[in-house]
C-alpha cells in the first residue's frame, strides 16, 4: 500500500473527525455510521483507514501497525504512549475533571473513592494535590458511580455538562482541557516522511481553515 493506513476514533470523535478529513479533501469510501466495515480506502484511493475504539488506537500506532492516527488527549495522557503529536487538530474539545454529587463537599485530606475510566491521570492528579484515594476503574457511564455508593466523585469527560446536571452532579476542579490530536508511529515519520509531512500540512490547512 503507497499512503498511509490511519486510524480513525470510534465514537463521540468520529463525525467531527471526518468533517476536518473532509475539509482537508480526503474522504473516507465509506462512512464507519452506515457500514460494519473496518478497513476501507479514502475516494483518492491514497490512504487506508481503519476504525477502532479510540482507546486502541495510541497502541496500534505505537507498534507501526498503523501509521497515523486521530485520537483524545484524555487517552494520550492516560496511557503515556511513544508517538508523535504533531498537530493539535481543535475538536473534541472538553474538560477532564473531578466531578461530585450536588451538596456533596469534597477535601482532599479525606479517603476518597474515586471512580474513572483514567486511573493513571486520576493518581497523578491526587498524588500532586497530596491526597491519597481509592481508584475504582470503570468502561462507561461512570456517574453512576456515586449515585449508587460506588464511589465518592468520579474523574471524567465534561463536554456539555448535561450528563453531570441530569444526574445530580457538579464539576469539583478541572484537571486538564482536552482535544483531540493527530498522532504518527515514530518510523512512519522517518520511512514515509513525505506522505506524513503532506497529510500534516493538509490537516493544518483544514484547521487553521476560515469556516
Ligand atoms: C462521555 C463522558 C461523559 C459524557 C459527557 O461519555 O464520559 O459521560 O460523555 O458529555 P456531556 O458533558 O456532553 O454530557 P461517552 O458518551 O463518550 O460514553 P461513556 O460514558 O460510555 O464513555
Amino acid at each position: 500500500m503507497s499512503g498511509l493506513r490511519i486510524a480513525l476514533p470510534k465514537g463521540r470523535l468520529y463525525d467531527p473527525a471526518l468533517a476536518l478529513l473532509a475539509k482537508a479533501g480526503i474522504t473516507p469510501a465509506e462512512d464507519q455510521n452506515g457500514s460494519r466495515k473496518l478497513v476501507f480506502p479514502d475516494t483518492g484511493l491514497r490512504h487506508e483507514f481503519v476504525c477502532l475504539k479510540p482507546v486502541d488506537i495510541p497502541v496500534y500506532v505505537e507498534s507501526g501497525a498503523i501509521d497515523a492516527g486521530i485520537v483524545g488527549s484524555d487517552i494520550l495522557r492516560e496511557f503515556e504512549s511513544d508517538v508523535y503529536e504533531p498537530l493539535d487538530l481543535q475538536i473534541g474539545r472538553c474538560g477532564l475533571v473531578l466531578a461530585a454529587p450536588e451538596g456533596v463537599e469534597i477535601a482532599y485530606d479525606q479517603h476518597l473513592r474515586i471512580a474513572t475510566k483514567y486511573p493513571r491521570t486520576a493518581e497523578r492528579f491526587f498524588k500532586s494535590n497530596n491526597a491519597h484515594v481509592h481508584i475504582v476503574k470503570l468502561d462507561g457511564s461512570v456517574e453512576i458511580a456515586p449515585l449508587l455508593g460506588l464511589a465518592d466523585a468520579i474523574v471524567d469527560l465534561v463536554e456539555t455538562g448535561r450528563t453531570l446536571r441530569e444526574n445530580g452532579m457538579r464539576v469539583v476542579e478541572e484537571i486538564a482541557r482536552i482535544s483531540a490530536k493527530l498522532i504518527v508511529n515514530r518510523t512512519a515519520m522517518k520511512m514515509k516522511a513525505a506522505d506524513v509531512s503532506g497529510l500534516i500540512a493538509q490537516l493544518d490547512r483544514a484547521v487553521y481553515a476560515n469556516p
